[in-house]
Parts: C-alpha cells; sequence; structure tokens
C-alpha cells in the first residue's frame, strides 16, 4: 500500500521566513518571488542556493540579463559570500545568456518564442547534466517580455515551470514589475512572495510577505525584511505606519 507521505520542506535559508512558510517551501516547487527593482530578488535568490551549497547540496544559478560574474562580484562585495569558491567546488553552477548553446540561436533572427524555447531546451539539458537539489532563475522576465499573445506566455511560463518541477529541483524563480508579467508568472507558481519598499515618513523600509504557498497555511501578515552584511532576514515585526 502506498503511504501518503508529508511532502518535505526546504528551508529557505532566509531567518525568519520558514517561520513564517510554516516550514519553509515544499520540496520540487516552483516558487516566485516579485518585487520592483531594488527590493531585494537577487539577494533572495542567491541566499537560498547558498543555503543549499553551504550544505553540501549541488545548487544552480540560471542567469537571463546578464554575465554570471556580475552575481558573482555582488555576493563576494554585499556578503562575502564566496560563488566562485563554490564554483570552482563543483557546488555551484551557472547558466547564463552567454553559454554557447543560446548565442546560436541569438545570432540569427529568430523568433521570441523559439528563443525561449531553446532556452528550455538549455535548462532541461542542465538539469539533467548537473542534478542540482536547488535552483535560482534571475530574471524570469526577461525571457518572456518579447511574448505578445497572454496565451502564449501563461504556456511558455508553465513550460519552464513544469520542467522544473518534473526535475524535483526547488526552485526560486524572480520577477519583477513589468507591464503585468508579474502576475501571469505568479499564477503558475506554487508560491508567491512580494518584497517592496515602503516610506515611512522620510525613510525607506523593506517589507516582505507571503502571498500564497499552495498546500500550506502561512503567516499572513507584512513583515520587516532586514538586509545587512549578513545577508537577508524576516523580523518578527510589522512595518510601523504612520
Ligand atoms: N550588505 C548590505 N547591507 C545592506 N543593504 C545591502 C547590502 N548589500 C546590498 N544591499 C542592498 O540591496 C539592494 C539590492 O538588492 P537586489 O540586487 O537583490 O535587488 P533586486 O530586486 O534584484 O533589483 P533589480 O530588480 O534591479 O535586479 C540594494 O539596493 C542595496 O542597497
Ligand atoms: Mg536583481
Amino acid at each position: 500500500m502506498e503511504e501518503t507521505a508529508i511532502p518535505e520542506r526546504v528551508s529557505t535559508g532566509i531567518s525568519g521566513l520558514d517561520e513564517m512558510l510554516k516550514g519553509g517551501y515544499f520540496k520540487g516547487t516552483a516558487n516566485v518571488v516579485s518585487g520592483k527593482s531594488g527590493t531585494g530578488k537577487t539577494i533572495f535568490g542567491s541566499q537560498f542556493i547558498y543555503e543549499g551549497a553551504k550544505n553540501g547540496e549541488k545548487v544552480m544559478c540560471i542567469i537571463t540579463s546578464e554575465e554570471s560574474k556580475s552575481i558573482v562580484r555582488e555576493m563576494k562585495a554585499s556578503f562575502d559570500w564566496d560563488f566562485k569558491k563554490l564554483e570552482d567546488d563543483g557546488l555551484l553552477s551557472f547558466v547564463d545568456i552567454t553559454d554557447p548553446g543560446l548565442r546560436l540561436q541569438k545570432s540569427v533572427e529568430i523568433a521570441p518564442s523559439e528563443l525561449i524555447k531553446s532556452f528550455k531546451k538549455l535548462i532541461e539539458s542542465k538539469l539533467d547534466e548537473v542534478q542540482p537539489q536547488r535552483v535560482f532563475i534571475d530574471s524570469i522576465e526577461a525571457l518572456f517580455l518579447a511574448i505578445e499573445s497572454n496565451y502564449k506566455l501563461r504556456t511558455l511560463i508553465d513550460d519552464v515551470f513544469g520542467v522544473l518541477r518534473s526535475r524535483e529541483v526547488t526552485s526560486v524563480i524572480s520577477v519583477g514589475k513589468m507591464f503585468d508579467l508579474d502576475a501571469m508568472v505568479e499564477y503558475g507558481a506554487d508560491s508567491v512572495i512580494k518584497l517592496e519598499r515602503v516610506r515611512v515618513g522620510n525613510n525607506l523600509q523593506r517589507t516582505i510577505f507571503v502571498m500564497k504557498l499552495r498546500g500550506s497555511s502561512t503567516i499572513n501578515e507584512v513583515r520587516v525584511l532586514n538586509i545587512s552584511d549578513n545577508g537577508m532576514s524576516v523580523l518578527a515585526q510589522s512595518p510601523y505606519l504612520e
């Protein structure tokens, strides 16, 4: 007889956030982190994969808009996290737009949906090759900006999320606020976390809340998000407003 196992949870590596999620992400799910520019999406995802790599897991970082080197530089400068060493140790691998598998496709004029298809294939082959336990995609909208039809967009998003889920990898996917792309991406995700910066008098405060987590209750509060030299953490307090 088959047992109905309790789904396994994966720690986000962000202090205070697992509590908001009642135990972390579900293993093998596609999780979106959404917010405007500068709200902390890249740090969030980086900390998620760093947590895995620190514990000896294989992790992967997929970067759609710039070369992987800038994230290595930023994480070293901000928090002294040595992504280069993790890469050298074989724990962290990068996929970015300079990958030869993609450049070939980009050199000829092809339809955006074809580019996404080839990107999807590239991700598939890298996942099969590396078999990571955690993946961070930063960011997804760069891939989908050129798609005009909403129907097509939904299908492509579902495709990419499907690839991740079928490999049983726990993933974090960042999305910015461009047009209504973030809403489209959020529909397809197993969880959505929103990052914001709010103005309190003359100060800016970072906030975080869980918009959804399929299959679980959550703490339904907006909480203060802190970024310091030790990385990102969630405080057990709500922002003070007026
Ligand atoms: N050590 C640190 N202490 C405090 N804040 C920091 C530190 N390092 C970086 N930050 C802040 O984190 C912010 C950048 O966060 P991040 O790059 O994750 O944002 P993002 O949401 O990915 O933005 P974008 O959409 O532009 O890529 C910066 O505004 C920076 O001030
Ligand atoms: Mg970023």
